[in-house]
């Protein structure tokens, strides 16, 4: 096995583009304030001290910068980054060539934390709390333990899922951070400055257009971006004004909210198929032909955060606002008036 990046299961390829739009300094990692503060801060007093940073994870939904966060903790520490993910940690021999192989106060990223298998979150468990690795040496009457101790490392871990995460192994991270979608503020000057490093002319309130539909996803406003950029060479004069951005996101049937089309098709299935809620994940998940774990990691959060639906402990409900973000009329009576 190799110590180089393992790609997640189902992820396309980075290409150039996309890694040029990375931030790669706590200074280019645009909002978030207080979780950068708060690293900035446990980083200097680590770096101060000689030490390896304290274990880190980092939670929230796809597309917010966990993974760049990951990979500028190791820049700013100006350590190596390791990165692989918890689906492709197999066997405990997995993680062991991972760990022995690593330089001093390097940052092991491990991604999708929560799908790492239980059995090895055990390994673990040592490994982050005292810098030990016990393995197993040769094998029936003659196998016996052997501790390995491993050079201090900070690991830090991704999750789209913190809940998921047992206690024992979310409690060894001594710093946790949760990422929250971003504002509309925010999402602009990550627009502008993605811009800037592409090379497209955007005025600020082509930017502003962008960033308003974006659904508080940095990723999903740098792809909008290029495809508005598409639209603007073709049809226009290849700047990105606002109407420019408008007619694009038109086009590509992204609406006023940010919403796509599976958004709307699932808010459509709430309330047509189902009168509104509650309807179960699963159900919902038919219904809609999407994995229940993409509606869950994806598309909810940001319908969540819109207050276009609500979580009952019987399923999810159409709230009013998404009643009149379809343009139908609630039905009179059984309507959720939240
Ligand atoms: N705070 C930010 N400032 C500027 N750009 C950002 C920021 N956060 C994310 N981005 C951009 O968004 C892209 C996606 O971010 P990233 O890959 O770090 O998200 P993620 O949280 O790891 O997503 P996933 O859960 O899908 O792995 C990055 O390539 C980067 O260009
Ligand atoms: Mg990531």
């Amino acid at each position: 096995m190799s110590v180089a990046r393992i790609q997640t299961p189902g992820e396309l390829p980075e290409d150039d583009q996309d890694r040029s739009l990375r931030p790669r300094r706590l200074a280019d990692f645009v909002g978030q304030e207080s979780v950068r503060d708060q690293l900035s801060v446990s980083i200097e007093a680590a770096k101060a001290r000689g030490d390896a940073l304290d274990h880190v994870l980092l939670a929230g939904p796809p597309g917010l910068g966990k993974t760049s966060l990951a990979q500028i903790v190791a820049e700013e520490l100006g350590v190596p980054f390791i990165q692989t993910a918890g689906p492709a940690l197999e066997r405990k021999g997995d993680v062991a060539a991972f760990l022995t192989a690593l330089e001093p106060r390097a940052v092991f990223f491990v991604d999708e934390i929560h799908r790492l298998p239980r059995a090895l979150e055990e390994t673990f468990y040592p490994a982050m709390e005292d810098g030990q690795l016990p393995i197993t040496v040769g094998q029936g009457a003659g196998a016996r333990v052997v501790t390995l101790d491993l050079p201090p490392f900070t690991l830090v871990g991704a999750t789209t899922r913190a809940g998921l995460l047992t206690t024992p192994l979310r409690d060894r991270f001594g710093i946790q951070h949760r990422l929250e979608h971003y504002d509309a503020d925010d999402l602009g000057r990550i627009v502008t400055r993605s811009a800037d490093l592409l090379g497209i002319e955007i005025d600020p309130l082509g930017a502003i257009a962008i960033a308003a539909r974006s659904r508080g996803t940095p990723r999903v406003a740098n792809r909008l971006l290029k495809r508005v950029r598409d639209y603007a060479e073709v049809r226009g004069d290849g700047v990105v004004t606002e109407q420019v951005a408008a007619h694009a996101l038109d086009l590509l049937q992204v609406d006023h909210e940010g919403l796509d089309r599976l958004d709307r098709e699932l808010l459509r299935a709430i309330c047509e198929m189902f009168s509104g809620g509650p309807v179960g994940l699963s159900t919902l998940a038919v219904a809609v032909g999407e994995e229940q774990d993409t509606i869950e990691d994806v598309y909810e959060p940001y319908l969540l955060q819109r207050g276009l639906i609500e979580r009952t402990p019987r399923g999810r409900v159409a709230t009013v606002r998404a009643w009149r973000h379809l343009g139908i009329d609630p039905p009179s009576e059984g309507v959720k008036l939240f």
